[in-house]
């Protein structure tokens, strides 16, 4: 494989996880070398959206050491998003578990440590039964997929343009925007589709109920730099991402300020640094960031942050979160679960 030029893309690997839930137990999980998964016409996941997924990396690090990135708290988000849907999740263990034996098995697709890549688990559970009346599924299937991938968007830590999305929300006020389901980002389509024609790799979301506040991007978390401080959304309209709690703590533990707030608008043009947070696009810098009253307006008032590579305490943040997935420094926080080969 070509490890430098991959990118956040669907490569086939040699196995897949599965099982199912019915009857009250879960079976034995089964490991198939093929991609497809035979499912009624009816099952709910096709109708009702009756789906929650993860996100989750494996890294090779520089002592050959496999890592995962705080699986457990993966399992622990599935397990909230699968009660929201009400429907059966796996336990914490089991989903670490079968996280560990995908890597096993994947390991060709495992990308080397030089290569700064990683591999991607997508743990996806899925109403399975038949069913025509919209109520939770009473049968479920637990997959964990995986790919090899690279930088979500151009290179690491190539910023990008984005776009607010005054006109379009990706979640509704007490809705699902704070669980991992398929449909937000079904809703986050129209107005991503409408930023990509017009040249931006992203879109950043306002709260659906006052429409004042920044909420988060597309696919990503929403982070601020001013001064010493790290500043993040507080909104229960956004994903509650593992990669932004796990850059809190190494913001403080780095010597800066925390602050986990309502980020008003306006306050865009007081930030020194804006960037993107999660699993995939681990921090994806922000170069301009542009304000337009409806996505379809040609009215625009730009913020410019980086013309080119990344703000200092970005990247001493982002140092520090892929240092330790790599095994390059101590975990002072124990975040990594290492996969004994
Ligand atoms: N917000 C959204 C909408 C996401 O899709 C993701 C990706 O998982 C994130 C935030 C980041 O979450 P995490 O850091 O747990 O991957
Ligand atoms: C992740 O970062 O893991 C995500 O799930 C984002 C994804 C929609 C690409």
């Amino acid at each position: 494989m070509d490890w430098k030029s991959l990118t956040f893309s669907y490569t086939k690997t040699n196995t897949m996880l599965c099982t199912y839930f019915r009857n009250g137990a879960w079976t034995p999980v089964e490991s198939r070398t093929d991609d497809t998964i035979a499912l009624s016409a009816f099952a709910g996941a096709l109708h009702y959206s009756i789906e929650c997924f993860e996100g989750l990396k494996a890294f090779r690090g520089k002592d050959g050491k496999v890592r995962l990135f705080r699986p457990e708290e993966n399992a622990m988000r599935l397990r909230r998003s699968a009660e929201f849907l009400g429907i059966e999740a796996p336990s914490v263990e089991m989903f670490v578990e079968m996280c560990k034996q995908v890597v096993k098995e994947n390991l060709d697709f495992l990308p080397p440590y030089e290569s700064r890549a990683s591999l991607y688990l997508r743990p996806t559970l899925i109403g399975f039964n038949p069913q025509l009346g919209v109520a939770s599924s009473s049968e479920t299937m637990f997959m964990v997929l995986c790919s090899p991938v690279g930088a979500y968007t151009g290179g690491n830590l190539e910023p990008i343009n984005c776009v607010i999305a005054r006109n379009y929300d990706r979640a509704a006020p007490n809705g699902t925007g704070s669980h991992k389901v398929g449909g937000n980002y079904a809703c986050s389509l129209r107005s991503l589709n409408i930023a990509h024609s017009q040249g931006y790799k992203a879109v950043l979301y306002l709260d659906p109920s006052t429409k004042k506040m920044i909420d988060e991007f597309n696919s990503s978390n929403f982070f601020a730099i001013k001064g010493n401080s790290y500043i993040t959304p507080l909104s229960d309209t956004i994903l509650p991402s593992i990669t932004n709690k796990s850059l809190e703590d190494a913001a403080s533990y780095l010597g800066m300020t925390v602050e986990r707030r309502q980020i008003p608008v306006e306050e865009l043009s007081t930030f020194e640094e804006v960037g993107e947070c999660g699993t995939a696009v681990v921090i994806t810098p922000v170069s301009h960031l542009d304000d337009k009253p409806t996505l379809e307006s040609e009215e625009v008032t730009r913020y410019t942050y980086v013309e080119e590579g990344c703000g200092p305490k970005s990247q001493r943040l982002y140092d520090f979160i892929t240092n330790i997935q790599y095994g390059e420094i101590e975990d002072p926080f124990g975040w990594t679960v290492e996969v004994e080969l």
